[in-house]
This record gives C-alpha cells, sequence and structure tokens, in this order.
C-alpha cells in the first residue's frame, strides 16, 4: 500500500462511524441529487481526505458520502475531477483507489454523456457496455503488478460486467425507462468535439462521448472491482442537430432526468 493510501484509509475510517461499504458509486455531472436517498449518511469533503482533489465545475459537489438505501451500504462519490482541469489519470481516479482499500467491491460509474449513436435522445439512460480510451493518458502507466493481486497487462476483454449490465436492464424494464446500450469514447476535454469529430468517433464504433469515466474503470478493473457504467446523453454530439453545446444544456438535461436517474440507480442497487 503507497504510503498515502495508508493515510486515505485512515482519514475514512476516522469518520464513516465502522461502516463497510462494499457497493461504490461515481455521481457524474448534474447527478448529484441520488446521494441525497441515502439514510444515516455521513459527508467527507474531498477537502479532508489526503489525495483527493477538490472538484472546480459546477454540478460536483466533491464529497464522499457513507450510508445506506435498501439495505445495502454504500460509499459514493459525489462529484469527480477530470483530465481537462489539469490532473492525470492516475489522479483522477485516486478516488477509487481509495474505495478499494476501505473495501469497495462493486462499482457503479455513472456520466453525462453527448449521443453519437441515431438511437440515442436527450434524456436517454445508456448502460456502458464497453468503452474506447481516446484520452491519451492512462492512469496504469507506472503501476506494476507489485500491489498483491494486480497484474501489469491488463486484460480488458469484459470490463463492464455483463452480471451488472443484465441488472441494470432488469431494473429499467421494471421502471419502463428504455435503457440503451452502448460503447463510450472518452477525450480529455474540455472543449466539446467538433462536427468531424463526431463523425470520426461514430466511424471508429462510439455511441456516446465524455470526458470521464475510463480512468476509474481501468483502476477499478485493475483492483478486481465488478464494474457497472451508466451514462445520461445530456446532448446529442456537436454537428448532429446543428445546435451549439454548452455545460448549461448538459446540467439542464441531468436536473430532468436525475428522477428516472435515481429510481434506476435505485432499484440496481436493492437487487445487487
Ligand atoms: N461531448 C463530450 N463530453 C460530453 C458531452 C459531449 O457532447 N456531453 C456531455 N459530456
Amino acid at each position: 500500500m503507497i504510503p498515502e493510501l495508508a493515510e486515505t484509509k485512515t482519514a475514512i475510517e476516522s469518520k464513516s462511524n465502522g461502516r463497510k461499504p462494499a457497493i461504490g458509486v461515481v455521481l457524474g455531472s448534474g447527478l448529484g441529487s441520488f446521494a441525497d436517498q441515502l439514510e444515516d449518511a455521513v459527508k467527507i469533503p474531498y477537502a479532508g481526505i489526503p489525495g483527493f482533489r477538490p472538484t472546480s465545475v459546477p454540478g460536483h459537489a466533491g464529497q464522499l458520502m457513507i450510508g445506506s438505501l435498501r439495505g445495502k451500504t454504500l460509499a459514493v462519490l459525489q462529484g469527480r475531477s477530470h483530465i481537462y482541469e489539469g490532473c492525470t489519470a492516475a489522479e483522477v481516479a485516486f478516488p477509487i483507489r481509495a474505495l478499494g482499500v476501505i473495501g469497495v467491491k462493486t462499482l457503479m460509474t455513472t456520466c453525462a454523456a453527448g449521443g453519437i449513436n441515431s438511437q440515442l435522445r436527450v434524456g436517454s439512460l445508456m448502460a456502458i457496455e464497453d468503452h474506447i480510451n481516446f484520452t491519451g493518458d492512462n492512469p496504469l502507466i507506472g503501476r506494476g503488478s507489485s500491489e498483491a493481486g494486480n497484474v501489469k497487462f491488463l486484460d480488458m476483454t469484459q470490463a463492464y460486467s455483463s452480471r451488472l449490465l443484465e441488472k441494470l436492464t432488469v431494473a429499467s424494464d421494471k421502471l419502463k425507462l428504455g435503457l440503451r446500450r452502448g460503447v463510450y469514447m472518452a477525450v480529455t476535454g474540455p472543449n466539446y468535439e467538433t462536427p468531424s469529430e463526431t463523425k470520426a468517433m461514430a466511424w471508429l464504433g462510439a455511441d456516446a462521448i465524455g470526458m470521464s469515466v475510463v480512468p476509474e474503470v481501468l483502476v477499478a478493473r485493475h483492483l478486481g472491482m465488478e464494474v457497472a457504467g451508466l451514462a445520461v446523453i445530456t446532448n446529442l454530439a456537436a454537428g448532429i442537430s446543428g445546435r451549439r453545446l454548452s455545460h448549461d444544456e448538459v446540467l439542464e438535461t441531468t436536473r430532468k432526468v436525475s428522477e428516472n436517474f435515481n429510481k434506476l440507480l435505485e432499484e440496481f442497487i436493492a437487487n445487487l
């Protein structure tokens, strides 16, 4: 264990009232309201956790919440850092290492994304079934097999668990939310894509595009966690509708969809 992680573990455990979350959730842009449903939650601001960076983007609260929902104990990261904020993929994904060290075994990571596939609409929910890392960075660079159980050349054949994908689908069917499945492509941002980039990404096999998720999933898989991903399609990717893209539109869509998003996540977690 690297020393900083030991400090991180101590800092979190000293504030978590002895609770041992086995499920971790990362809440993306504008999706933080899910955490309001937690019962008996403790809130630990990122500023108080060694190795965590305070979030700087509107829509990201920047706190770790540990609490329960439908009989499950959860560790919820309300907000995340991004590569475009000036940090490396390894720094972005550090909170996932923290979740690992406090005992999280299952990770659900969520995000806002731009829809590329014509089946996706603004407001669609998309289960991530695979990803394309187009960020040019990787949080596993420099990580050998020295951490117990980790491998140097990580297999990514099934990064997103088909078991969890099925559970998400069952939850969506029950609630009639019309969940889609697709491939998420990650870029660094901070600018949105050009229309030509949208075409190129479609050609490369991407269904949706965003600026997060991938560093976290790489670290989670390296630590042996079972992973699921859920994207809210907040806008169509540049060039599809001809409209200009803005973070305000992203937040506006997440606000409208958050009720369905929260219900889906709750139903999924209840049946884990
Ligand atoms: N592109 C990249 N990231 C995004 C988008 C987009 O269109 N929408 C939300 N996050």
